[in-house]
């Protein structure tokens, strides 16, 4: 089986640490993005993923390369000259998508963390006979998504709509398809959209199903999404017994810390926080609600919360980061120092404090 997970767009709203490398493979619970999405298609018998990209491929094939081998799975790109946008991709890959079987393929969306039921999502598929299955969940606020209107019992949706400006509905497009290559024949190989050109046609033939996602779900694209995606991931590996949770006394609530990472004496580390490999955490430090990435180290008595803190980079001793700061990769935070919301580009040392939050290139 195969899938196409699309992998385009600049990323703009997770800078700065989209400066570093592409979206897909900015690290969410000490692993790249798009190793959730590949890992989890790998465990229902996907074989081949194409990466539908339109800027750095040979970035992501380098970083891919060593997976394609670990998981046994095979990765190839279609590189589009110009954005395709959401649709215009399939088109691209058309000839990567379909095989002899005449099998359905999934397509994702590189940005959203779930819990990926897509065994269930096969057998939905099955089930309904339509021409494409969509994933939904439900969210408070679905005006910044595609909101779908659907019959409960059976799934068929009856409207899809693109961010609507006017109240449709609560339920949306988790960014999770399974399609027929039939639906290949209603998209030109052009720049157009799968959720304003393509879904409102099936949809208005009834050949659309939607199936409600059980589980969280999150698009991780923005800061503040990013650091609420982290929250329900942990939680929902809690309520998995995962092994991968970390426990001790100075670990509070869910955390998950990198056996390569090493953590000082009477540190306070929780709730909600990843640390990534080879992180050096030292005495007496404060953790809540974020992401240390790989290779930083965060010296004694530091405070951090609700923030990320981007590869590579030093929190100095005493310091105070707070309230979404995000910090690029190498960046340098002086001792003593306080940052409110501060979004610093990556390789900057920070000297002064940063009261309110801004951006500091
Ligand atoms: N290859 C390629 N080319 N990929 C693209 C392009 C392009 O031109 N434009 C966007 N993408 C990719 C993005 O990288 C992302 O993985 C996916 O397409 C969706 O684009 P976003 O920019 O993240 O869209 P969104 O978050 O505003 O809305 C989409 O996702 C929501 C769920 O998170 C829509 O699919 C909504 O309907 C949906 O609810
Ligand atoms: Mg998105």
């Amino acid at each position: 089986m195969k899938a196409l997970i699309l992998v385009g767009g600049f990323g703009t709203r997770l800078r700065p640490l989209t400066l570093s490398v592409p979206k897909p493979l900015v690290d969410f619970a000490n692993k790249p993005m798009i190793l959730h999405q590949i890992e989890a298609l790998k465990a229902i018998g996907v074989n081949e993923v194409v990466l539908a990209i339109n800027y750095q491929p040979e970035v992501m094939l380098n970083f891919l390369k060593d997976f394609e081998a670990k998981l046994g799975i095979k990765i190839t790109c279609s590189q589009e000259t110009e954005p395709l946008g959401t649709a215009g991709p399939l088109a691209l890959a058309r000839d990567k998508l379909i095989d002899d079987s005449g099998k359905p393929f999934f397509v994702l969306n590189s940005d959203v963390i779930s819990e990926y039921p897509l065994k269930e999502m096969i057998e939905f598929h099955k089930s309904h006979g339509g021409e494409a299955s969509i994933m939904v969940t439900k969210v408070d606020e679905p005006s910044k998504y595609g909101v779908v209107v659907m019959e409960e019992t059976t799934g068929q949706v009856d409207k899809f709509v693109e961010k609507p400006k006017l109240f449709v509905g609560n339920k949306i497009n988790a960014g999770i398809y399974l399609l027929n290559p039939s639906v290949l024949d209603r998209i030109e190989l052009r720049p157009t959209s799968i959720e304003k050109e393509v879904f409102p046609k099936i949809a208005a033939e009834k050949k659309l199903y939607a199936m409600v996602l059980l589980g969280f779900w999150m698009d991780i694209g923005q800061p503040r999404d990013y650091v609420s995606g982290l929250r329900l991931y942990l939680d929902s590996l809690r309520k998995n017994n995962s092994s991968k949770l970390a426990s001790g006394p100075h670990i509070l609530g869910n955390v998950i810390v990198d056996e390569t990472a090493k953590i000082g004496d009477g540190c306070l580390i929780g709730p909600d926080v990843a640390i990534g490999p080879g992180c050096i955490v030292e005495s007496g430090v404060r953790l809540s609600c974020c992401t240390v990435m790989r290779g930083v180290r965060i010296k004694k008595h530091a405070c951090i919360s609700s923030s990320i803190i981007g590869w590579h980079s030093t929190v100095g001793q005493w310091a105070r980061v707070e309230n979404m700061t995000i910090l690029g990769e190498d960046v340098h935070v002086g001792d003593e120092i306080y940052s409110n919301g501060g979004v610093v580009l990556p390789h900057k040392e920070i000297k002064s404090s940063i009261p309110n939050p801004e951006i500091v290139m």
